[in-house]
């Protein structure tokens, strides 16, 4: 089946050019965490490897990665008919990209490659925004579980997306959502059915509290960085347990 990003592109472009889900502020605190990450990062250490679940079109974020200190990028998602646009928004980027159509979980839970010497090479950062709610809430345990494995003990997880309130259901989740919708900008009818549909079939936010008793029972440090000014959307940043608290708001 195809996702509301595939079928519906202009739609989601829509959103992003009025600034609806605050995809502007959401990039500005994601650039400044990894540039607090990468001021603490060693110099000797080599230039880190950036993986992007479900990387979409890379319309917000391309100019901010282009300028890291990267030694690899690679841009993962679902659809394969958004990696090219992904590349394109890249453009010359001062480091190898890769790009690859698959599911994140998937990607979660896949052995790490071996690395010379046979020693198991992990990713230092794993970043993912507006993706990870569309797996079930067991599938998002399996996520942390898998992601812990995957990444550096320094590393760090840069999560982006829509979460629920501790007194929330999902019903009252979408209720409050959904009206949001109804008046974002510059929509006609059928789009807006369009995401609501979509919102209803596929999206199953983690409910903050809950999620960041899990992520700890995963090996995780939590620490929200950024809430919208709706109070869904947010970005999360995790680190391996053994560096809790190792960055500083
Ligand atoms: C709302 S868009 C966000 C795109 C981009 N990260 C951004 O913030 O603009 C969600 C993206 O996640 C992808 N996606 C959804 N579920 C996925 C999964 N299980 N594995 C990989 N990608 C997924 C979709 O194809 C889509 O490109």
């Amino acid at each position: 089946m195809k996702s509301l990003f595939e079928q519906q592109w202009q739609t989601y472009r829509t959103v992003l050019e009025h600034d609806a889900m605050e995809h502007r502020a959401v990039a500005a605190a994601t650039g400044k965490e990894l540039q607090i990450w990468l001021a603490q990062r060693p110099a000797h250490r080599p230039l880190p490897t950036l993986v992007d679940l479900g990387c979409g079109d890379l319309a917000r974020m391309a100019d901010l990665f282009r300028t890291l200190p990267l030694g690899a990028y690679t841009g993962l998602d679902l659809a394969a008919s958004v990696l090219p646009l992904a590349a394109q928004a890249m453009g010359e980027a001062p480091f190898p990209c890769r790009w690859e159509q698959g599911d994140l979980l998937a990607w979660a839970e896949r052995p790490n490659p071996l690395a010379d010497g046979n020693q198991p090479e992990r990713v230092d950062v794993i970043h993912s925004a507006f993706a990870i709610h569309h797996l079930s809430d067991s599938q998002k345990i399996q996520f942390l579980r898998g992601a812990r494995q995957r990444i550096e003990t320094d590393g760090l997880l840069l999560w982006v997306d829509v979460f629920q309130n501790e007194d929330d259901t999902r019903e009252t989740y979408l209720d409050r959502y959904i009206d949001r919708v109804r008046h974002w900008p510059a929509l006609n009818t059928l789009q807006i059915q369009a995401i609501v549909e979509h919102m209803q079939a596929c999206d199953w936010p983690a409910q903050r509290g809950t999620i960041e008793t899990i992520a700890a029972q995963e090996g995780w440090s939590w620490r929200w960085a950024w809430r919208g000014t709706s109070g869904s959307e947010a970005l999360a940043v995790l680190q391996p347990c053994s560096l809790k608290n190792a960055i500083t708001p």
